[in-house]
């Protein structure tokens, strides 16, 4: 995280003697990054975070095997297809993945249990629904266009208020702002197409009485469960740069050219081996000339994972992509606007349009994208041959 905060009571001093009321010590905790190198967290826990009584290995409820892109081919996932099988957690169907992240859609209106990602940062969308997170750090309350990103090993659940359909990025570490709007010091630059005012911490403490309470635990080496003698949400403060947030999509601020800029203008967060880009409204390039819509472009390095996830994508017209489709462009194929979307977008800006009502979150990856179980069983297999028509 790009800021220090601070949320609840917390001793004077780093390690020194804090007590409860009862006179007892509060047991303090580290989350820290990359060992002791990178940004980390103190927690006050008001029982030992590590009593545990039991712990059992867990089978995935959900399939998680993937294949190869084989043969190469455009794709389009239909993810208004998709039944909604468990909670936010459980219920995650792979659409795709690599050794760097992994790819899902879930929907769900039931509350997850809890549940701690060991192996990396997950960055979980709400297109749309309101959830309520849950964590050891607080509360965040979530709504349609919420990124929440939530730290490597932050023990959390999701209680969704009503139906809510989520794309979770799990990545193999840490999701952060791109590098390029920090300044040495991780402040987010006048530049930047976001601040830390539209970044959304935990306000309060939430704490939870309970004993024996499970916890969903991913590893590299798979699912376990541990049972905890004490509900884990029993942190009277913290402080620190590492905890959970959200941004929404609609506080991301586009960066315009009058000519067509590619998407690393709308970058939004970046991983090892992926970044994620937000498309949103904006004025259409204004150059007297402009072609107001991507080039044809051959991404040598990067597989496009495309989300569309509100507006009218004018690019993709008359192939069937629609809100809440998915388009996968991998690397070994060119791809570009369908045919005539270039004539008609001209046509639409002499006519007066100005603007873009389109709306995406696209992920790139830097390793090809294997598709998951969830993605092919919701596929247009028409998609490819939409260019050809
Ligand atoms: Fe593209």
């Amino acid at each position: 995280m790009p800021y220090y905060r601070v949320v609840g009571e917390v001793p004077r001093k780093r390690h020194v003697q804090f007590r409860r009321p009862d006179g007892g010590l509060y047991a303090e905790e580290l989350m820290g990054e990359e060992g002791f190198s990178s940004d980390s967290s103190l927690l006050y826990h008001r029982h030992l975070p590590t009593a545990i009584i039991k712990a059992e290995a867990v089978t995935p409820v959900m399939e998680t095997r993937l294949e190869p892109n084989l043969p190469l081919s455009p794709r389009h996932f239909r993810t208004q297809e998709l039944i909604s099988t468990g909670d936010l957690v459980s219920g995650r169907q792979l659409l795709g993945g690599n050794s760097d992240v992994r790819l899902s859609y879930a929907t769900s209106d039931r509350p997850s249990e809890l549940y701690r990602n060991s192996m990396g940062d997950e960055c979980v969308y709400v297109q749309r629904g309101r959830v309520r997170f849950e964590s050891t750090y607080g509360v965040i309350e979530a709504g349609e266009g919420d990124y929440v990103v939530i730290p490597t090993g932050t023990i959390h659940r999701w209680v969704p208020d009503g139906p809510v359909n989520v794309l979770a990025i799990e990545a193999g570490g840490h999701i952060r702002p791109p590098k390029r709007y920090l300044s040495q010091h991780g402040q987010l630059l006048e530049h930047a197409p976001y601040s830390e005012r539209d970044l959304r911490g935990p306000a309060e403490p939430y704490v939870v009485e309970g004993e024996e309470v499970p916890v969903l635990v991913r590893t590299r080496g798979g699912l376990s469960r541990l049972v905890y003698r004490h509900h884990p949400f029993d942190v009277v403060g913290w402080d620190g740069y590492l905890y959970p947030f959200a941004f929404n999509i609609n506080d991301f601020e586009p960066i315009v050219k009058r000519t067509h800029a590619p998407p690393p203008v709308h970058q939004t967060f970046e991983g090892p081996g992926f970044v994620v880009c937000s498309f949103c409204p904006r004025p259409l390039d204004y150059h007297p000339e402009a072609v107001p819509i991507p080039y044809n472009h051959h991404n040598v390095d990067s597989d496009e994972f495309m989300f569309y996830v509100g507006g009218d994508y004018s690019a993709r017209a008359g192939s069937g992509i629609d809100v809440g489709s998915i388009s996968l462009h991998p690397a070994g194929f060119t791809h570009g606007p369908q045919p005539g979307a270039v004539e008609a977008v001209i046509d639409a800006v002499s006519r007066g349009v100005t603007t873009t009502s389109e709306m995406a979150v696209m992920v790139d990856t830097f390793r090809p994208l294997d598709l998951g179980q969830g993605a092919l069983s919701c596929e247009d297999p028409g998609y490819a041959w939409t260019w050809a028509r």
